[in-house]
């Protein structure tokens, strides 16, 4: 299975088994959704059922519910959890503010919501992630199907008047009907190639009538896991202003490659 991996896989997968190491026994965990998160869910779930690692997993989507049932994790309601210790979850985008954009698989708000209900995150992601400035990924907003179009025109003037271009929001397509978020919401993407300030763009999309969640997730995440294709990793702490090299091993009891090979 090593040898079949993909570059971007070798590199998810690493991350993802190297932020395995910041779960302890007991833990309640947000469960972030994308592929990296489902490399999580994997390792998460040979823990579980190799080594008896006991936690309890709060999912952010429906298909990282399934996901971490599969892969023999116990899986709990918010409610039930009231609290989490720890979430993990990917990234479309990180700067070097640990600043991010989320929501390219359209989980945004239940990932906001979980990961604002925890302890700490941890964003696990390729090195691909990594920008100077957000925005070159367009930018999710999860808005209410009700009117969405007057929603999209207030957005758009909205970005204009902040000097980002308007002439690209798009409404998300799933075949030919707009798509669905868990929540039975649409989400609108935003083009917006570079955004200067964050927090400006990020509080006047929220008072959007309309406009439920934005995919910008700022003073969120506390630490990225960065994987590389050949094994290494990253950590990126803003708040301890470190930077930690490690590498995830590819041989013996410790490699996953091959205990996911079948
Ligand atoms: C899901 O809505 C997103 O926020 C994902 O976390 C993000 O798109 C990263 O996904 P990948 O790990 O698949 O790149």
């Amino acid at each position: 299975m090593t040898a079949d991996l993909s570059p971007a896989d070798s590199a998810k997968f690493a991350a993802a088994k190297r932020a395995c190491d910041f779960v302890e026994d007991g833990m309640t965990l947000g469960l972030g959704t994308g592929s990296t998160a489902a490399w999580l869910l994997k390792c998460l779930g040979e823990l579980v059922t190799r080594d008896g690692l006991r936690i309890r997993g709060v999912p952010t989507s429906q298909r990282t519910a399934e996901l971490a049932r599969e892969s023999g994790i116990e899986v709990i309601t918010l409610e039930e959890a009231r609290w989490l210790d720890l979430t993990i979850d990917g990234a479309d985008e990180f700067d070097g503010g640990l600043n991010l954009i989320k929501g390219g698989g359209g989980a945004l708000l239940r990932e906001k919501i979980v990961a604002a209900a925890s302890d700490r995150m941890i964003v696990i992601a390729d090195i691909s992630k990594q920008v100077a400035h957000l925005g070159a990924f367009p930018l999710p907003v999860e808005v209410v199907p009700f009117g969405w179009q007057a929603t999209r025109r207030i957005i758009v003037e909205s970005v204009v008047a902040l000097n980002l271009p308007g002439d690209n929001v798009t409404l998300r397509m799933d075949g030919d009907a707009p798509y669905v978020t868990d929540e039975g919401n649409h989400i609108l993407d935003l083009h917006l190639s570079r955004i200067g300030n964050l927090r400006q763009l990020a509080r006047v999309l929220n008072q959007v009538p309309g406009v439920v969640e934005s995919g910008l997730f700022l003073d969120i995440c506390d630490l990225v896991v960065v994987g590389h294709q050949d094994g290494r990793v990253e950590l990126r702490d803003i708040r301890a202003d470190m930077t930690d090299t490690g590498r995830v091993g590819k041989g013996g009891r410790d490699n996953l490659f091959s205990d996911l090979d079948d």
